[in-house]
């Protein structure tokens, strides 16, 4: 069986996660692999899939085998696998366009990017590489705020005919205009913006969820993030955090009971902790009423490493996109998008979202798509 040929735009700690992920899978057996949701889907295990192309425009990684690239600065994210072959895949120059915002030039180069002076490709070069390297499904890692460069890259997969993830919160896949391109094309899209594992998102959904079920009246929630990576230290330009925000947003308004209004939900990236690194710290306060309109909050903390965490999805929204290119089903594929982004093109809760992800996957394609 061939291999699940995949490209990834920004090889940043999220690929770093993934492809060391992909390495650590084939070390564990089977059914008894830790931190998986799903050892198969349809045919393909974790580690039937491999990175065959790769862009980026940071001086540090660029020229490199993406196995050796993915260990280089400024990416600091936990390294669980660190035997790793190279690959003969090299990390090619990217089109930077809006991909590098101007305050990243502040910070010192350990915790900065650091964009190469190499000649960059325009988009006739980029899907050559696509279609030379027999890309199938090719993940959007930019840093957030990147418009015009995920409109770029989505051109290219498009063109060349090529699956899109849309893991940042760049509105595509929950775009109809841009979705029914790939419906014209046939060609499948998944995102957007990947909700992580057991991150703040699914647990601030999952304990919105709780006091639906036992009738408790939310009235004001925050969720306040800091960590010390890059993707947060982008995200200190504000002017870069619009759909971000409203990613995150959405994601919980969607499943109240009633909508909040604006002023009592507060959600999104809230500051950079130079010293926390890859390590998120989420903070969430949610303030309800319950029997007799007597009050209630409830405060939580979570602490998790942020790139394994968008990792454990992203292994299975490859596989999904794979399995929709087999069953040539174009466009936004719904049911994935809606378990594993928080700004799908169709929000459901998310023990529908798993249900319908689950059928997904287990065939009932026609009914559901
Ligand atoms: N970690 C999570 O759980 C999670 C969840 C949701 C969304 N995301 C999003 O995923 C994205 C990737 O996250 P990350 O932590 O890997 O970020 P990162 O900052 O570590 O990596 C971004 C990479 O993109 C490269 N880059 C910048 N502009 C480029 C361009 N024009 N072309 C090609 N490469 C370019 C950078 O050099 C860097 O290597 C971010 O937008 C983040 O918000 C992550």
């Amino acid at each position: 069986m061939s291999k699940i040929k995949v490209g990834i735009i920004g090889v940043g700690n999220c690929a770093s996660s993934l492809i060391q992920g992909i390495n650590h899978y084939g070390k564990t057996d089977g059914e008894d692999a830790i931190g998986l949701m799903h050892w198969k889907i349809g045919r393909y295990k974790p580690t039937d899939i491999e990175i065959v192309s790769a862009f980026d425009i940071d001086r540090r990684k660029v020229g490199l085998d993406i196995n050796q690239a993915i260990f280089a600065k400024p990416n600091c994210t936990k390294i669980f696998c660190p035997e790793i072959a190279e690959t003969g895949t090299v990390v090619k120059m990217g089109k930077i366009l809006d991909g590098f915002s101007d305050h990243m030039k502040d910070y010192n180069d350990e915790s900065t990017f650091l964009p190469a002076d190499e000649e960059e490709p325009d988009a006739k070069e980029i899907i050559e590489e696509l279609q030379r390297t027999g890309t199938e499904v090719l993940m959007n890692y930019l840093p957030v705020g990147s418009e015009q460069a995920t409109r770029f890259y989505a051109n290219c997969a498009l063109e060349a005919g090529v699956a899109f993830v849309n893991n940042i919160p760049v509105f595509i896949a929950s775009d109809p205009e841009w979705s029914d391109r790939f419906k014209a094309k046939n060609i499948p899209i998944i995102g957007d913006d990947i909700k992580a594992q057991l991150g703040a998102t699914i647990v601030h959904r999952a304990l919105t969820d709780l006091f639906n079920k036992r009738g408790v009246k939310l009235e004001r929630t925050y969720q306040l993030n800091t960590g010390g990576n890059t993707d947060f230290l982008n995200m200190l330009n504000q002017t870069r955090l619009s759909s971000k925000k409203e990613s995150k947003t959405e994601a919980v308004q969607a499943v109240t009971a009633a909508r909040l209004e604006k002023n009592n939900i507060h959600i999104g990236p809230s500051d950079y902790v130079a010293w926390q690194k890859d390590n998120k710290v989420c903070f969430i306060r949610m303030e309800g009423k319950l029997f007799g309109d007597v009050p209630m909050n409830i405060e939580m903390r979570l602490s998790v490493e942020d790139s394994p965490n968008s990792a454990g999805v992203a292994i299975d929204s490859i596989r999904c996109a794979k399995i929709a290119l087999e069953r040539k089903l174009g466009g936004a594929l719904t049911a994935p998008s809606s378990y594993f982004c928080k700004h799908p093109p169709i929000q459901y809760t998310d023990d529908k979202a798993y249900q319908l992800m689950e059928e997904f996957i287990s065939q009932d394609v026609q009914a559901i798509s």
